[in-house]
């Protein structure tokens, strides 16, 4: 997501609103003017990071409203694209000379070509921009709170409630992952095997071939780490483009982070659409938790994209949704009940519990918490 804001000024309404509708598809927020005045103010005012104007404006010339953006200290600098409907020749000239960043022609094929050129003129990497599928990203405060078993069980629902999807988990756990033993898979592809090919071989195709499809569960599964050894030469700096690859294929990538805060993991926390914070209901792991709530907020990562679950996984014994509320001050979305040995058995029995337990409260739990997540990262997304 990115937190960079775009004013549109543009006479015609409708172009006005497909191009403000276009920028927030790409996760930009955005502003809009209908005439050239009411532009100058907002881009004083608000201080946006781009301006795309049309130079057609109906109040003064294109030419004027230029030289005042430039002329003012305010917008000396600010990146500025014409967006121009005139094929004249003269226009181009007048705007670039006015000092217009760039000056391009309104045609249909601006949907392709506008996202590389704004990330450009934002200065903006185009891995920061969203593109791809939603990214959902697993992790808590303490061990043993059932992240790696929900993190699992979730990627699994997800794919139950929306089965024209395509999901991947990723598990980045270290030193050792978890979820493979949990839905069984033992083959030789993982994380580190994948970060030690070159970028050019890890596409996102590369991923929907070679991935491991876990049948039961309806996920392709990149594996964590086997062995604490083998985790020594996992080569960090790939990971982000790793995930963004598998972003690229598929609808969905859960990521389990394990209750790892690092540098390897807040910058993907930062990019999720989700960060599901999963947390057990004894007073130390809620009082932690809130600790790592703080942490998040001051990175940078909003409210809104935390989705926090309570999970029993300890017992019936602990604090109540509410209590647990009040300390981590947000709001829980569900409690998932305590399932005793049977969510254990599931695990040894590599079934995820809606297959094995359908007819279990923490079956319905899931269904519905599955399509809650799926509704929650993709309007995120759209927004
Ligand atoms: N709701 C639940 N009811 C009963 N048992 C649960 C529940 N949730 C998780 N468990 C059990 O808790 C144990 C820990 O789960 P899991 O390995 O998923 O946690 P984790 O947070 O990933 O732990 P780690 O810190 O080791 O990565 C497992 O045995 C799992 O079966
Ligand atoms: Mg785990």
């Amino acid at each position: 997501m990115s937190d960079k804001t775009i004013l549109i000024v543009d006479a015609d309404s409708a172009s006005l609103n497909f191009l403000v509708r276009m920028v927030k598809e790409q996760g930009y927020f955005a502003m809009a003017a209908n005439t050239g005045k009411e532009g100058l103010v907002i881009a004083w005012r608000d201080r946006p990071d781009l301006i795309i104007f049309d130079p057609a404006l109906q109040d003064i010339s294109a030419e004027e409203f230029l030289l005042k953006l430039r002329r003012d200290l305010r917008s000396t600098n600010l990146p500025i694209l014409a967006l121009s409907s005139s094929h004249n020749p003269g226009m181009k000239e007048a705007c670039l000379k006015a000092g217009c960043n760039e000056y391009m022609l309104k045609t249909g094929e601006i949907v392709a070509t506008l996202p590389e050129v704004i990330a450009r003129l934002l200065g903006v990497k185009q891995d920061e921009v969203k593109e791809g599928g939603c990214l959902i990203v697993f992790l808590s405060a303490k061990g043993g709170t059932g992240t790696s078993s929900l993190c699992a069980n979730f990627a699994m629902a997800i794919h139950h409630s929306k089965p024209e999807s395509s999901v991947a988990v990723v598990d980045m756990v270290l030193p050792i992952g978890s979820i493979a033993p949990i839905v069984g898979y033992q083959g030789e592809v993982n994380l580190v095997s994948v970060t030690e090919l070159s970028s050019a071989e890890t596409t996102g195709e590369y991923f929907r071939k070679h991935l491991p499809d876990i049948e039961l569960w309806q996920f392709q599964l990149l594996a964590g780490a086997p062995d604490p050894e083998r985790a020594n030469d996992l080569k960090i700096a790939r990971i982000p483009e790793v995930i963004k690859a598998l972003q690229k294929s598929y609808d969905f990538v859960a990521v389990d982070l394990g209750r790892s805060l690092s540098r390897i993991s807040l910058p993907i926390i930062q990019k999720a659409d989700l960060a599901v914070l999963i947390m057990s209901t004894d007073q130390s792991t809620i009082t932690l938790t809130k600790k790592i709530l703080d942490y998040l907020h001051a990175q940078g990562i909003e409210s809104r994209n935390i989705f926090a679950i309570l999970n029993r996984a300890v017992g019936l014994e602990g604090l109540t949704k509410s209590e647990a509320e009040k300390i981590i001050g947000l709001p829980i979305k569900t409690a998932i009940p305590y399932m005793g040995s049977n969510f254990a058995l599931a695990n040894n029995l590599n079934q995820p519990i809606i297959l094995k337990y359908p007819e279990d409260t923490a079956s319905i739990v899931f269904r519905d918490v599955a399509s809650d997540m799926i509704k929650t990262a993709t309007n995120l997304r759209n927004r």
